[in-house]
């Protein structure tokens, strides 16, 4: 289970979390009381996708690698961040496919790239898309289903495309239905920044050769766990902290994590909690730095700029693999002292130092263990963040499931498209 540290975060909150407020938050959500609760379905979704669709997208992975060695994944937002995140930081596993990803930005020369990297090779496409008319999925399944169509002919492409959307409506849900493409289901009471354990982020997942029955499995037993009404719960405890040190004027929060694989999950949790909390003026502001990499850069904010920030560190308790630090003859670097150790060790000294370091420098820290970089882990940080969040958000006073704000730009956007017509 996640285990969360707040030794150096105590230091910094003017009054101790508020756990009575915590309890009440995690009352509402889980008894489906409060604002948005018809999108609280992510609590129950993994038993109930084990009921109805596992075998099926199991079945649609394994049929998907035999039809090719790339799945291309179409889809933004919540119908993207949540696969990317996961195969960031596992990859593709056993015969899986390797997973390309598209329709997520409007730009040409990375849409050129992603062709470019898919090459000759036989491939699927999954489009996912809850509405089914966001305009950058929209404009890049066209273009891969019309690849596709190209190199296979209009029958064979049908077989080939996989569609991820509304059970029931819309407009993907209806090209689907016409042309014959399997489709699964973004569960109408589950938002997009929370429907990664549903197909959206499981059929990729199945792809890639990720064992998505084990994921589910867990993801039942670590929501189970989530559900204790007590401040041992490391989810109460995060959210706690986290209101804690916003009402002490911590106003910026940065994920970090010394793991590179780790970066697209930070980009994930930047959506979840953004969109959750950052609304009537409201909300702690999501950012996300890559250890070591950013102590060479942000490192020099976050220790001596302005003091509103909070830093939570992820890290994961198993291994994933070591290196030894070879000897060099000559030692030009003067480091042969450290030549033998393995640079785990030295990773692990490393972060101890920065911890302390931004500690001094008036920077909480919050630190979040996950048991192992693995499918499992990945599950159990999934699952701790939707929990905290949707908590956090109470706490805050706000609906953690709806994103007004979302819309102002589109509306202007298509203002701007609408003079082509
Ligand atoms: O979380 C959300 O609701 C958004 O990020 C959506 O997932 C995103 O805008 C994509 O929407 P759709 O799945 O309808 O294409």
């Amino acid at each position: 289970m996640i285990i969360v540290d707040l030794s150096g975060a105590k230091d910094f909150w003017k009054q101790e979390p508020d756990w009575a407020a915590c309890e009440a938050a995690h009352k509402t959500l889980w008894e489906k009381t409060g604002a948005g609760s018809d999108f609280t379905g992510w609590l129950e979704l993994p038993e109930r996708i084990r009921d109805t669709e596992l075998d099926r997208i199991v079945a649609a992975g394994a049929r998907i690698r035999s039809l090719g060695r790339v799945l291309v994944v179409v889809g933004i937002g919540g119908s993207y961040l949540g696969a990317r995140a996961a195969y960031d930081l596992l990859g593709t596993q056993g015969d899986g496919v390797e997973l390309l990803f598209a329709g997520n930005g409007l730009s040409a020369v990375s849409l050129r790239d992603t062709i470019a990297r898919l090459g000759d090779r036989d491939f699927c496409v999954n489009v996912v898309s809850k509405s089914g008319t966001t305009l950058e999925p929209a404009l890049g399944f066209r273009v891969f289903k019309t690849l596709l169509q190209k190199k296979y002919g209009p029958e064979e492409a049908n077989k080939r495309i996989f569609a991820t959307t509304d059970a029931r409506r819309g407009a993907l849900k209806s090209a689907a239905d016409a042309a014959g493409w399997e489709s699964f289901v973004v569960p109408d009471d589950v938002g997009g920044r929370y429907s990664v354990l549903s197909a959206v982020g499981l059929l990729p997942l199945a792809a890639a050769g990720i064992d998505v029955r084990a994921v589910t499995e867990h993801a039942i037993e670590t929501l189970k766990a989530l559900n204790e009404r007590s401040s041992a719960n490391p989810a109460w405890q995060y959210a706690a902290a986290r209101q804690a040190l916003y009402r002490s004027g911590k106003t910026v929060e940065i994920l970090g994590c010394y793991e590179p694989r780790f970066r697209m999950m930070a980009e994930w949790w930047k959506q979840l909690y953004g969109e959750s909390e950052g609304k009537d003026g409201l909300g702690i502001f999501p950012a996300s730095v890559e250890y070591n990499a950013d102590l060479h850069s942000m490192g020099q904010y976050i220790q001596d700029g302005p003091r509103m920030l909070m830093e939570t560190v992820v890290s994961f308790a198993k291994e994933s693999a070591c290196y030894p630090i070879p000897s060099d003859p000559a030692d030009g670097d003067g480091l042969n002292y450290i030549a033998g150790h393995d640079f785990t060790q030295v990773a692990e000294i490393a972060r101890k130092a920065v911890k302390q370091a931004h500690i001094n420098g008036g920077v909480p820290n919050i630190a979040v263990e996950a048991p192992a970089m693995d499918a499992l882990g990945f599950t159990e940080l999934v699952c701790f963040f939707e929990v905290a969040c949707a908590l956090s958000g109470y706490m805050q006073g706000v609906n953690p499931f709806d994103q007004p704000g979302v819309e102002a730009y589109k509306k202007l956007m298509f203002a701007g498209l609408n003079e082509w017509k």
